[in-house]
């Protein structure tokens, strides 16, 4: 009995532990900024990405793996892929969500 009592806060501890990883890349926003020298050029920012705004609106699954790889930076994004309808484009197309003509709206991220 003792020793389940003191196996119990073990537990829990390692399962906080546990969570505190993914809680930092599953809740904040994901700046994307591989394309930097493009951006720079053409006068944009770096696309600050509202991870949590898009989860409690969509499942996971309806990004991750088949519009987005699930790794910061992993995917080779450009705006012809984006106005042709594939990653952001797949919604921000003018019917589920506004179009990719409103630059700052992506293009918003204030740091490097
Ligand atoms: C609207 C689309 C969308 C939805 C829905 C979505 N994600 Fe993502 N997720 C993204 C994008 C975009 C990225 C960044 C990919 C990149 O940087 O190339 C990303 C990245 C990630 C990453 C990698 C972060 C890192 O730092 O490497 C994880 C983990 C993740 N998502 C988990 C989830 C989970 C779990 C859910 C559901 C609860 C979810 N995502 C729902 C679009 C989405
Ligand atoms: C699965 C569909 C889906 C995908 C994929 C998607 N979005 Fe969205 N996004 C939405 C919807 C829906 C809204 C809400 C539109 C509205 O309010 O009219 C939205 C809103 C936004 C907003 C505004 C958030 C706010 O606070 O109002 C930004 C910024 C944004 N998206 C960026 C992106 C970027 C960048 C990508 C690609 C990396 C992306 N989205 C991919 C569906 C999507
Ligand atoms: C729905 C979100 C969204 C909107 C709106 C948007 N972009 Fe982008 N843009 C992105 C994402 C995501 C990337 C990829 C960034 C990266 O991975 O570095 C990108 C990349 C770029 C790049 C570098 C890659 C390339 O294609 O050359 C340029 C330049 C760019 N955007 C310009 C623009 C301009 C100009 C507008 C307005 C006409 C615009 N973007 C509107 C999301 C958006």
């Amino acid at each position: 009995m003792k020793k389940i009592a003191l196996l119990l806060p073990l537990l829990a501890i390692i399962a906080l532990l546990a969570a505190a990883h993914p809680v930092s890349a599953e809740y904040a926003d994901i700046i994307l900024k591989s394309k930097i020298e493009s951006m720079q050029k053409a006068g944009v920012k770096p696309v600050m990405f509202p991870h949590w705004f898009h989860r409690i609106r969509f499942k996971c699954k309806v990004c991750h793996e088949d519009i987005f790889i699930l790794k910061a930076g992993a995917n080779d994004i450009t705006m012809k892929k984006i106005m042709e309808g594939e990653f952001c484009g797949k919604c921000h197309n003018g019917l589920i969500a506004w179009e990719p003509i409103y630059c700052d709206r992506c293009h918003s991220y204030q740091g490097q």
